[in-house]
C-alpha cells in the first residue's frame, strides 16, 4: 500500500520505517528539516535498538523516503496516519494544536476519500472533530479512524512487529477493513485485531496507560509504607505477584514513571474527565504520589548528608527515563538534577545513551562523562536512576576504590544487600532497608 505518516518522532518514525520493511511504500513526512535530512541520509534522530538499520535496509530498497513538503507527501496515499505529539498544556489538557494544523494542511492536499488513521493519542471526540474540521476545510469527505500506538520505548520496533494486540476505532468499516489489512502481517500468532468505536478506541490508550502508571504509583506508595516500617518491599512485592490475579509487570519499586506518555496521558484523563462532569480522584493521586516519588532519591541524599549538600561531589548513572532509550522527557533523573543543583551540589553525570539530550538541556552546567566509572571517580556518593543493563552487575571492587567514600543511592532497587555488605558499601534502596557500612 501507499502510505503517509505525519510526523517522524518516535512513533511515527518506528511506524513508517516497520510499515516500509514488510513491503509498504511510506513517505514520512516532518516539519523538521534537520531531521527530515538526517533521517534521508540514514542517519536516526533517536536511540531504539534495531531501527538504524531497518531505516538503512527500506531507504536502500527505495520503500521509505522523508520529506518536509507534507502536500506532495500525502499526494499518492491510500492511508495517511498522524504521529505527532499532543503535548500537555499547563492545566493538563492535552494540547491539540499541531494536530489541528495538520488536519487543516492535509484537507487541502486530500483527494476523496482518503482514509486519515490518528496514532497520536488524542482525547475521546478528537478523531470526529478533526473529520468535521478536514470536511469543512476540504469541501469533501475524509474518513478518520483512530488507531492509537502502544510500542514501548526501547522495545519499540518489537512492539510493532509483534503487538499484543491493534486497536482499530472506526465508525466506517470499510476504511476499518483497510487500516486492518495493513496490520495484518503482524499478526500472524493470533494476536487480534480489535475493530470497535472511535471513542472507545480513544479512551483504550489512555486506559490503558492510566492503569499502568497506577500500578507503579501503588507499589511506590507501598515502598514508601515499607520505608518506614523497615520491611524489604521486595518481599512483600513477591508475596504478591504470585498471586495470578495481581502478576509482577509494572510493579517495581522505583524513583517515579517519567517519559512522554505516561505523566500527559495520566493527567489528560483527569482532565477532560473533570470536563465532563467527573473528578478522577484515583488519577489524580497516581500522577501526585508519582511527582512526590520523584524527590525521593533527593530526600534520601539530604537525609544522610543531614543536608550538607553544598560542595558534595555526586555521580549519577542514567538519566533517559527508562533504559534503551535517549528520551529524557519528564525523565525521575531531572528532578534529581535540578534539586541538587539547587542545592549547590556538584555533579558528575553518565548515561550510556542520553548524554547528547542531557547536553542539550544543562550546557555546562555539571560533569558530564561519557564512561560510567570516570563519573564515579573521587565522588562523595553514586546515585543509579536508570536501570540500564550495564549497571546491574558492576565491578563492585573497582567503584568502592573510586568513589571517595562508598555510597550508593539505589533508585531501582538493583543491587542486593548482601552483596553490598560484602563490598562495602552502606546501600539505599527504595522501600528496602538501607544498608550501613558499621552493618
Ligand atoms: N513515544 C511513545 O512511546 C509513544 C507511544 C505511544 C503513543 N505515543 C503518542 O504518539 C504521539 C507522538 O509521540 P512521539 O513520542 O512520537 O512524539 P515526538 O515529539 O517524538 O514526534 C512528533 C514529531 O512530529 C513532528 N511535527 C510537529 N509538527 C508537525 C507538523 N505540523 N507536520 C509534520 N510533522 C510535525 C515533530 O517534528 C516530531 O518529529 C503523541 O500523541 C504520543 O502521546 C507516543
Amino acid at each position: 500500500m501507499q502510505i503517509s505518516v505525519i510526523g517522524s518522532g518516535y512513533v511515527g518514525l518506528v511506524t513508517g520505517v516497520c510499515l516500509a520493511d514488510t513491503g509498504n511504500h511510506v513517505v514520512g513526512v516532518d516539519i523538521d528539516a534537520r531531521k527530515v535530512e538526517d533521517l534521508s541520509g540514514g542517519q536516526c534522530t533517536i536511540y531504539e535498538p534495531g531501527l538504524t538499520e531497518m531505516l538503512q535496509n527500506n531507504l536502500r530498497a527505495g520503500r521509505l523516503r522523508f520529506t518536509t513538503d507534507l502536500a506532495e507527501g500525502v499526494r499518492q496515499a491510500e492511508v495517511v496516519f498522524i504521529a505527532v505529539g499532543t503535548p500537555p498544556k499547563a492545566d493538563g489538557s492535552a494540547d491539540l494544536t499541531i494536530l489541528k494544523n495538520v488536519a487543516v494542511e492535509l484537507a487541502g492536499a486530500l483527494d476523496q476519500g482518503a482514509i486519515v488513521a490518528v496514532k497520536s493519542t488524542v482525547p475521546v471526540g478528537t478523531c470526529e472533530m478533526l473529520e468535521e474540521l478536514m470536511r469543512r476545510t476540504a469541501g469533501h469527505d475524509v474518513t478518520v479512524v483512530s488507531n492509537p500506538e502502544f510500542l514501548k520505548e526501547g522495545s519499540a520496533i518489537d512492539d510493532f512487529l509483534r503487538p499484543d494486540r491493534v486497536v482499530i476505532g472506526a465508525d466506517d468499516p470499510e476504511a476499518a477493513e483497510i487500516v486492518r489489512q495493513l496490520y495484518l502481517p503482524y499478526v500472524r500468532n493470533q494476536r487480534p485485531i480489535l475493530i470497535m468505536s472511535r471513542r472507545a478506541s480513544e479512551m483504550t490508550k489512555y486506559a490503558a496507560n492510566a492503569c499502568l502508571a497506577t500500578r507503579i504509583s501503588f507499589i511506590n506508595e507501598i515502598a514508601n509504607i515499607c520505608d518506614r516500617l523497615g520491611i524489604d518491599v521486595n518481599e512483600v512485592r513477591t508475596g504478591m505477584g504470585t498471586d495470578a490475579r495481581i502478576g509482577f509487570q509494572f510493579l517495581y519499586p522505583g524513583c517515579g514513571y517519567g517519559g512522554s506518555c505516561f505523566p500527559k496521558d495520566v493527567q489528560a484523563v483527569a482532565s477532560f474527565a473533570r470536563a465532563v462532569g467527573y473528578e478522577a480522584e484515583l488519577l489524580d493521586s497516581v500522577h501526585a504520589v508519582n511527582e512526590r516519588q520523584k524527590n525521593v532519591l533527593f530526600d534520601k541524599i539530604a537525609q544522610r548528608f543531614d543536608g550538607r549538600l553544598k560542595g558534595l561531589q555526586v555521580a549519577l548513572w542514567g538519566v533517559a527515563f527508562k533504559p534503551n532509550t535517549d528520551d529524557i522527557r519528564e525523565a525521575p533523573a531531572l528532578v534529581l538534577i535540578d534539586r541538587l543543583l539547587e542545592a549547590g551540589a556538584k555533579l558528575r553525570v553518565h548515561d550510556p545513551r542520553a548524554l547528547s539530550n542531557v547536553k542539550a538541556l544543562y550546557g555546562e552546567k555539571f560533569v558530564i562523562s561519557d564512561e560510567a566509572y570516570k563519573a564515579a571517580e573521587g565522588a562523595d556518593a553514586l546515585v543509579v536512576v536508570t536501570e540500564w543493563n550495564e549497571f546491574r552487575s558492576p565491578d563492585f571492587k573497582r567503584l568502592a576504590e573510586l568513589l571517595k567514600q562508598p555510597i550508593i543511592f539505589d533508585g531501582r532497587n538493583l543491587y542486593d544487600s548482601a552483596m553490598m555488605r560484602r563490598y562495602g558499601f552502606e546501600h539505599y534502596p527504595i522501600g528496602r532497608p538501607a544498608t550501613k557500612s558499621q552493618d
